[in-house]
Formats: structure tokens, sequence, C-alpha cells
């Protein structure tokens, strides 16, 4: 009898970032003062100029219809000019197609791109979406791992290392979700030299673009290694720059052919994105950075103090993020150790103690392909931070 779910599909794993504050949400509902540092979204509200333009569309009749499944022409158009204004890169509108959020973005490169058995080198840890995409498409992921004793940087020497004859596509992603690690820009010039000069496709994930802190400065591999020519693929979206989670726009920009087969793919799938998204998305990327800078100088302020009282915690190690809204410490001292009468051998397991002891949500290093560590986002309120934190603390200095 053939089983009631492909093999393909069951395959797929439930995105453990949204099971984490699933799970946290649903003890705040029941009374319980969770604070969750699981979710990857900013708690800033979307900015008001950006809402005016989605309410205006939606009375607008020609928004009511299809629109071409790519996106919005004028969309398309306002992506190439913030691309270029914010990344130096040069790219005609038609380059552009508009997807339901950066996801969507992910999971039509990888299929665009990768024939059954294809290779791509992912930097552990990763997004917990990268995988499934690959799989999904067929692909092989091979992982390359960092670790906090190089601020998880990943260098020339591991990525060749990992390289074999089928490897056809490098995933880059600076800023990162979940370490916030920014390569610095020689580093960037170095491995897009090494991906050109071995041919290999380089899918660039750019969303936290705007995200960067201190001395750090976002490079955009695509500018920086002109070499790599027509191999070269950039995701991008709102949800992170303008606090726009929700209204699911996103982008991938790459050569013509990718974007035609990716378009195809598109058409089949889910048409055009809401039109009213694609208007708000306009008045976000038509716009200038100063709400961005806003939120940025929260995300500091809050960057700098997460890491030093988690850093005052015995048993964790927490290297200072320089991008993204995440700081990744590693745990691994705490685990075997006794705690409320448990031992927790694995950080999932001291992640569900901890949201049961102290109330408090953040997800395991399991979910990012690296055991031993958590990742917790700061994008929430300073009080609530603090709180969260000296929880944390308190707890965990009871290890013994
Ligand atoms: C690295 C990275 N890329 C892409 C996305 C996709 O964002 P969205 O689909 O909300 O646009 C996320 C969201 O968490 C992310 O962290």
């Amino acid at each position: 009898m053939s089983s009631r779910i492909s093999a393909r599909i069951s395959a797929i794993s439930e995105s453990a970032t949204l099971a984490v504050d699933a799970k946290a949400k649903a003890m705040k509902a029941a009374g319980r003062p969770v604070i969750g540092f699981g979710a990857g979204e900013p708690d800033f509200p979307t900015p008001g100029y950006i809402v005016e333009a989605a309410v205006e569309a939606a009375r607008e009749p020609r928004f009511h219809k299809y629109t071409p499944a790519g996106g919005l022409p004028e969309l398309r158009q306002a992506i190439a000019d913030k691309t270029l204004r914010d990344s130096g890169y040069r790219v005609d509108a038609s380059r552009v197609l508009v997807t339901n959020g950066g996801k969507q973005a992910v999971y039509q490169a990888f299929a665009t791109l990768l024939d059954p058995g294809d290779e791509v080198l992912v930097v552990a840890p990763y997004w917990t979406t990268y995988p499934e995409a690959i799989k999904l498409a067929g692909g092989v992921q091979v992982d390359v791992v960092t670790d906090e004793t190089t601020g998880y940087l990943v260098s020339v020497e591991q990525l060749e290392a990992a390289r074999t004859e089928r490897t056809k596509v490098l995933l880059f992603v600076s800023p990162s979700n979940p370490t916030g690690a920014v390569h610095p820009r020689e580093q960037v010039e170095a491995i897009g030299r090494w991906a050109a000069e071995h041919g290999l496709w380089v899918v660039t994930d750019e969303i936290y673009e705007h995200l960067v802190y201190g001395d750090a400065e976002f490079t955009s591999i695509a500018t920086a290694v002109p070499e790599l020519g027509d191999r070269v693929v950039i995701l991008n979206g709102v949800a992170k720059t303008y606090a726009m989670t929700g209204w699911r726009v996103g982008w991938l920009i790459g050569p013509s052919d990718v974007v035609k087969a990716a378009t195809n793919l598109q058409s089949h799938a889910t048409s055009n994105v809401s039109n009213v998204a694609q208007v708000a998305a306009l008045a976000a990327v038509k716009g200038d950075l100063s709400a961005v800078e806003r939120m940025r100088e929260a995300f500091d302020r809050r960057r700098k103090t997460m890491v030093r009282m988690l850093n005052e915690i015995p048993g964790v190690l927490c290297p200072e993020p320089q991008g993204a809204f995440y700081v990744y410490p590693s745990v691994k001292a705490l685990l075997g150790k006794e705690l409320r009468g448990r031992r927790p051998q694995t950080s999932a397991e001291l992640a569900e103690l901890i949201l049961e002891e102290a109330e408090v949500a953040v997800v395991p290093g399991e979910a990012f392909g690296t055991p031993g560590y958590f990742r917790l986002s700061y994008a929430l309120g300073d009080d609530d931070l603090v709180e969260g934190v000296s929880r944390l603390q308190k707890l965990l200095s009871e290890a013994v």
C-alpha cells in the first residue's frame, strides 16, 4: 500500500524556530509569564507611510486583479534601484523576481539551480529553512562547520576542504542568522574569488544587510567579486529592514535564464504576490533608511546588554555578534551538569528545562546544525530582555 504522505514531503521537518515560538506563545496564552527569545522578527510596527501606501492600494480596482507573476514592474524597478544604492550592484529590472517573502526566494533559487545529487556548501550554524529547500530540490547539503573560536567566520581553506566534483553552489549568508557573524570585506572577496575560480554558483542571502553594528560593514559578494559574472543569485526582502515580516515580500535577483525559469515555477505555484503587499514594499524600498536606522540603534543597545549579561553566566560563552539580531552562545560547558534535579545532556534538553523552570524560550543549536549552543533573538523590548536574561542567570548559576 502506498503511504499517505509522499517520501519527499514527510522528510521535511517542522521549523524549530517557529515551534519554539508557538510553544512559548501557547504557554503565554495559558497565563504563564513566558519571555520568548525565539522570534526572528523586529518588535517594531511597520512604519506608518508604508501602511498608508497599502491602504490606498487596497482601494484601487487595478490591484484587485491578477498582475504579472514576476512582480509589479514599478516594484521590480525600485528593487533594482535600491540594489544599486545599497550594494553598488547594477541590475536590470528584468532580472528581479518578486516573491512571497525571502523564503519563497530561497526555495525557488534551489529548485531552479539544483539537479538531484548536486552539492551545496552550507556554512553551519545555518538558518533552518536552507536544508529543507535544498533537500526538496534533490540537492545534497555539505556542512562547513564554524564555531565561536573564529566568531563563526568561514575560511577559504574550510570551503576548499569540503568541495568535491559534485559541488555546484556555495550558499553565502553575511550577516548570518543564527550567529550574527559579518564577514569582513577581504574575506568576502577571497571567498568569492575562490568560488569563481572553481566555477561555482553563489547564492547569497542579504536579508540582514542593514543590520550591522560597530565597525562591521555589509559587503555584497556579488559586487565585491564581479568575476562571479552570471553565476550569482541574490536573495533579499523587506521583512527585517522595515519590520514587515507579516507582509510577505521578498525577491530574487539573478541572471536572465535563472529569473525566467524561477518565474515560470512561481507562475504555477503562487502567481503574483499580493498587490497590496507589493505596493507596501514599493513604498519601503523607494523610501529612505531612517526607520531601519532607529531600529538598528535599539538593537545595538540590546545586543551589548545581552552579550554582557550572558557572559556573566558561568559555563556560557557568547561571542559579540556584529549583525542581524541574534546572539549564539555556546552552552557546552553546562551540559551534563545537575540542574533542578535533572542532568540535561544536550542543548535541546537544556532549552526545554529552561522553558519549564524559568519560563524563558530559547532555540537550541540542534535547529541550526550545531548542538551545544542556543540562539537568542534580541528583537524584543529592553525590559523583557533584561528580565529574561536575569532569569537565565539565576537558573543556570545553580548548575553543579
Ligand atoms: C537568513 C534569512 N533569510 C531569509 C529569511 C526569510 O524572511 P521572509 O520570508 O520573512 O522574508 C529569514 C527569516 O527569518 C532569514 O533569517
